[in-house]
C-alpha cells in the first residue's frame, strides 16, 4: 500500500473514532432539524438578551445559531474536537456564540445561565437532568430546559411542541 493512501486510511480511522467515542458519552451527532426548532422556540419560550443559553453536546452549533439570531448569547458544550472546532470557526465573526471543547458533565455553568438545551439519547436524559438539577442549587436561580425527543420521568414539563419538552428546573429547599 502506497504511504499517501495509508496516512488517508489512518485520519479517516481516526475521524470515525473520535465520533464513535463521543456518541458513547451523551448521543451521537444528530444534528436539530432548524426550522422546526425554530417554530417550536416560539411557542416553547422566546429568548432575548438576557438570556444565555447552553447546548450541551452542541454538534455543529444550529441550537446556537437559532438562539443567537433571537437576541441571546450562547454557549455551546461538545467533546468531539472536530465539531467544537467547525463551531469556533462557523461563528467566529459572531461574538454572542462561544463553545468550549469539554464534557459536558464537568461543566459548571455560568452565573447568567438562564436556558439548557440537550437533544442526547434516552439513557442519558435523567442524567442530564440531575447535572441541570445540581447547577441550579448552586447558582440558586430556576433554570429552563428543552430537551429534543425525550421527556423527563419525574417531571412535568411547562409545555410541549413538536418533539420538544420544555421543563423549569427550580433550585431545591434544604
Ligand atoms: C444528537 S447531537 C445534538 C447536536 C446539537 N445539540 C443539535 O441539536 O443539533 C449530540 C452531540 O452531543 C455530543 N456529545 C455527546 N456526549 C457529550 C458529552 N458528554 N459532552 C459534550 N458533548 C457530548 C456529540 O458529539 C454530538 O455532537
Amino acid at each position: 500500500m502506497a504511504f499517501p493512501t495509508l496516512i488517508i486510511i489512518i485520519l479517516i480511522l481516526i475521524v470515525v473514532g473520535i465520533f464513535l467515542i463521543t456518541s458513547l458519552t451523551g448521543a451521537p451527532y444528530v444534528p436539530t432539524l432548524r426550522k422546526d426548532f425554530e417554530k417550536a422556540l416560539k411557542k416553547l419560550l422566546p429568548l432575548g438578551k438576557d438570556d444565555l443559553l447552553i447546548d450541551l453536546g452542541a454538534g455543529d452549533g444550529v441550537i446556537l445559531d437559532v438562539a443567537a439570531k433571537n437576541g441571546a448569547k450562547a454557549l455551546g458544550i461538545e467533546l468531539n474536537p472536530i465539531l467544537a472546532g467547525i463551531i469556533r470557526f462557523r461563528f467566529r465573526k459572531k461574538p454572542k456564540v462561544s463553545v468550549k471543547c469539554k464534557n459536558f458533565y464537568h461543566f459548571s455553568f455560568p452565573k447568567e445561565t438562564t436556558v439548557i438545551y440537550a437533544f442526547a439519547v434516552g439513557i442519558h436524559i435523567e442524567p442530564i437532568y440531575h447535572k441541570i438539577q445540581k447547577e441550579a442549587n448552586r447558582l440558586n436561580k430556576p433554570l429552563y430546559f428543552i430537551s429534543n425527543a425525550f421527556n423527563l420521568k419525574d417531571l412535568k414539563p411547562e409545555k410541549k411542541s413538536g418533539t420538544w419538552f420544555l421543563y423549569k428546573i427550580t433550585p431545591e429547599k434544604h
